[in-house]
């Protein structure tokens, strides 16, 4: 992604000074979290809820985090997110919906959770594999009823300075916003997380609730939910705003589709050495191919 606008030389100094003296590896216990029903593995793998990759270790999950409100480096959003509060927290529900509905985290935590092991590959050509906790959007779209005239969902992350230091920079518009046409925001894989590795999320994943997309780039997966709204038009997006040539609005994973500056045809899986390649719609295609039949691939990147 765009390297990071230094605001002034302090900023700058202790950036430096924070990569040369790396923090130690963060790590906030979670609360446990029950699943309630998981689909049998041979199911599982068959509908895309889980892959027989290896799970990326917990470790390299909550210290390699892309989250520009906590910092811009990757190595730095476990300590600058620590102790991050979530409660209480709120997600309104809103927009072209007959029952628009404010959720507290307590009535989100009351969705059937399930397990979901998904690949998550980022823009910048690195991937893992994370045991999500969670439930589908669906469930929750479901609840407030869309109206036939709303087309895609558009999402909306937490703003607030005080508790998301970095957002008192110019780095990125803020607040961060992402958006799904309606079918892929009701698609089964489409889920919001409330937890990995069988706990709550840690603040630098996108605790208390987070979107997960898995077959698109993970920039798509917007954290730290509040605000989720039912449109007509397609909704505007954090990344395309920022460079609308290098981030479009699919970002379908697609590594026959170069990102202008890099080639996307292979990944570096976090935890294993040298590349593999890259899978069309990351490996997800028979799930959810037929959603872009007829597209063209290029010019919807
Ligand atoms: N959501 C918000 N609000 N802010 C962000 O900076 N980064 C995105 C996405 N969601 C981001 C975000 C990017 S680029 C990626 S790759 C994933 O979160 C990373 O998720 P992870 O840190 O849990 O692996």
């Amino acid at each position: 992604m765009r390297a990071a606008v230094l605001a002034g030389t302090a900023t700058a100094t202790s950036l430096l000074y924070r990569r040369l003296n790396p923090p130690p590896a963060e790590r906030t216990e979670g609360e446990k979290l029950a699943t309630a029903t998981n689909a049998p593995k041979e199911e599982a793998l068959n509908n895309g809820y889980a892959v027989s990759d290896a799970l990326t270790p917990m470790e390299a999950i909550t210290n390699y985090n892309n989250f520009y409100e906590f910092d811009t480096s990757k190595s730095g959003v476990a300590y600058a997110a620590k102790g991050f509060v979530t409660r209480p927290w709120a997600v309104a529900v809103a927009g072209l919906v007959n029952k628009p509905r404010v959720f507290d985290l307590d009535e989100l935590l009351k969705f059937q959770l399930e397990e979901r092991i998904y690949r998550l590959r980022c823009v910048e050509g690195w991937s893992m594999v994370i045991p999500w906790i969670g439930f589908p959007l669906q469930k929750l779209l479901e609840q407030v009823e869309p109206t036939s005239t709303a087309r895609y969902v558009a999402f909306q992350t937490l703003l607030d300075p005080q508790r998301m230091p970095n957002q008192r920079t110019g780095v990125l518009d803020w607040p961060y916003v992402e958006g799904l046409r309606l079918d892929e925001a009701m698609h089964p894989l489409t889920i919001l997380a409330t937890g990995l590795y069988g706990e709550t999320l840690p603040p630098q994943d996108g605790a208390p609730i987070r979107l997960v997309v898995p077959w698109k780039y993970g920039f798509k997966s917007i954290k730290s939910v509040v605000k989720i709204t039912l449109v007509a038009d397609e909704p505007p997006t954090t990344w395309n705003l920022q460079a609308p040539d290098e981030y479009g609005f699919y970002s379908n994973v697609n590594p026959n589709v170069p990102h202008p500056r890099w080639s996307q045809a292979t990944e570096r899986r976090i935890g294993e050495y040298g590349r593999r390649d890259t899978l069309l719609f990351n490996g997800y295609g028979e799930q959810v191919a037929h959603m872009y039949q007829g597209m063209d691939l290029v010019k919807n990147f």
